[in-house]
């Protein structure tokens, strides 16, 4: 397994960037190593019998630690089924119907509480889930910094407003980035997440069909692409839960192809093609398409960052026992 020189640090520099002023305890790549030592290795088997059973849920996964880590920081609160105190995020609009994997963190966890109980947060089980989904479909590795707790509570509107949606213009979409604390170059790469897993046709069919309200398809997309995907989307509402892959070529390998696709104007998604449409963003894109090393290497780097974003440790929040339910 690659090792990174960030692995003989203790405390991980970029996670103490984003915490130093509002936070008294840091995350610690050895958090878990006297309590809970066999963490990394139940995390890994979990994730890696699921993935046997499905590909697609790496994906899940994957995207799964976006959406906990861009809502309120990530404390687990996308894991929260609705309760009495509150409405959790599992129906807001990016999740309904959508996120997945759920039951993998829950089994994760199971086996985690039998090893040691009460010790290990549920928002550091997905974070190790993502990165152990990325490296065992091909992807890269990273070490995680750990000692994040779990939040003790969710909120369906932030759910709504603080994750990007698809038709959104890039500046938009930037702004949400920034808005975390992430920049440009993070947004680029972590949006190469993309290189696995599906998406429904719902998120992209205006782009085939109606791209102009006068009829017309997305005058960017490939002529070919544009009648495949055509096929599988036909312009009838039964067709919105369809599944197309986010990167055609390889869609169950962590590989640069998503970022090759959108060079060739091969992106699903609007917001994907949208990278290539300004200058800096399509700068970047192109030194992925063209360097696969270097974006496996800039993805763990932001992935490590977009994991700090907003987390509760020391004696904030709590370690759930059980993922969707505050204790
Ligand atoms: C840049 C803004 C982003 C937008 C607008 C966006 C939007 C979407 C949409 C619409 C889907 C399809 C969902 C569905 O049809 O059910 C999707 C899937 C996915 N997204 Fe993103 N996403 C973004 C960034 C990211 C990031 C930062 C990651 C992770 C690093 C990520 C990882 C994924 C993955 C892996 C899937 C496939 C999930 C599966 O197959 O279950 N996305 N995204
Ligand atoms: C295996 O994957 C299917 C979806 O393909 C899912 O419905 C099922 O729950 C999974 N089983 C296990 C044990 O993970
Ligand atoms: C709601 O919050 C109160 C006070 O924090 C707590 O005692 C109660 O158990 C919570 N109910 C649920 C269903 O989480
Ligand atoms: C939920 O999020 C919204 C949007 O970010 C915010 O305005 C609201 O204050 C939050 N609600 C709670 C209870 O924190
Ligand atoms: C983009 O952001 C601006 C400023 O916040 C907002 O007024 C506009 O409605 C947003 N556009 C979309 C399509 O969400
Ligand atoms: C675009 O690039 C992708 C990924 O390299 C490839 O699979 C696809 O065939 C290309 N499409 C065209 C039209 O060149
Ligand atoms: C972006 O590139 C175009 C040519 O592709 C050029 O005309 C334009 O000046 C560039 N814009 C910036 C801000 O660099």
């Amino acid at each position: 397994m690659k090792q990174r020189a960030s692995a003989f640090l203790a405390i991980p520099l970029v996670c103490l960037l984003f915490q130093i002023t509002f936070s008294s305890s840091q995350l610690d790549y050895k958090f878990y190593d006297s309590t809970c030592p066999n963490l990394a290795k139940i995390v890994r088997n979990g994730v890696l019998s699921a993935i046997v059973n499905e590909t697609r849920i790496a994906a899940s996964l994957l995207r799964l630690h976006f959406h906990d880590c861009f809502v309120d920081g990530c404390e687990g609160s996308v894991l929260l089924d609705d309760s009495s105190n509150f409405t959790g995020e599992k129906n807001a609009f990016p999740n309904r119907n959508s996120a997945r994997g759920f039951e993998v963190i829950d089994a994760i966890k199971e086996n985690v509480e039998k090893a040691c109980p009460s010790t290990v947060s549920c928002t550091d089980i997905l974070t190790l889930a993502a990165r152990d989904a990325v490296f065992l479909t091909g992807g890269p590795f990273w070490q995680v910094a750990l000692g994040r707790r779990d939040g003790l509570t969710a909120n369906e509107t932030a759910a709504n407003t603080d994750l990007p949606s698809p038709f959104e213009p890039l500046e938009n979409i930037t702004a949400k980035f920034v808005s975390k604390g992430l920049d440009l170059k993070d947004m680029v790469v972590l949006s190469g997440g993309h290189t696995i897993g599906f998406a429904q046709c719902s998120t992209f069919k205006p782009r085939l069909f109606n791209f102009d309200g006068a009829g017309n398809p997305d005058p960017i997309l490939d002529e070919s692409l544009l009648a495949s995907l055509r096929i599988v989307c036909p312009n009838q509402d039964d067709s919105d839960t369809n599944l197309v892959a986010l990167d055609a070529a390889t869609s169950s390998k962590f590989d640069n192809s998503y970022f090759r696709s959108l060079v060739n104007n091969s992106g699903i998604l609007q917001s994907d093609q949208d990278l290539m449409g300004d200058n800096q963003t399509a700068a970047l894109v192109l030194s992925y398409s063209k360097f696969p090393f270097l974006f496996s290497k800039d993805f763990g780097k932001s992935m490590a960052k977009m994991s700090c974003i907003g987390v509760l440790t020391g004696q904030e929040g709590e370690i759930r026992k059980n993922c969707r339910v505050v204790n």
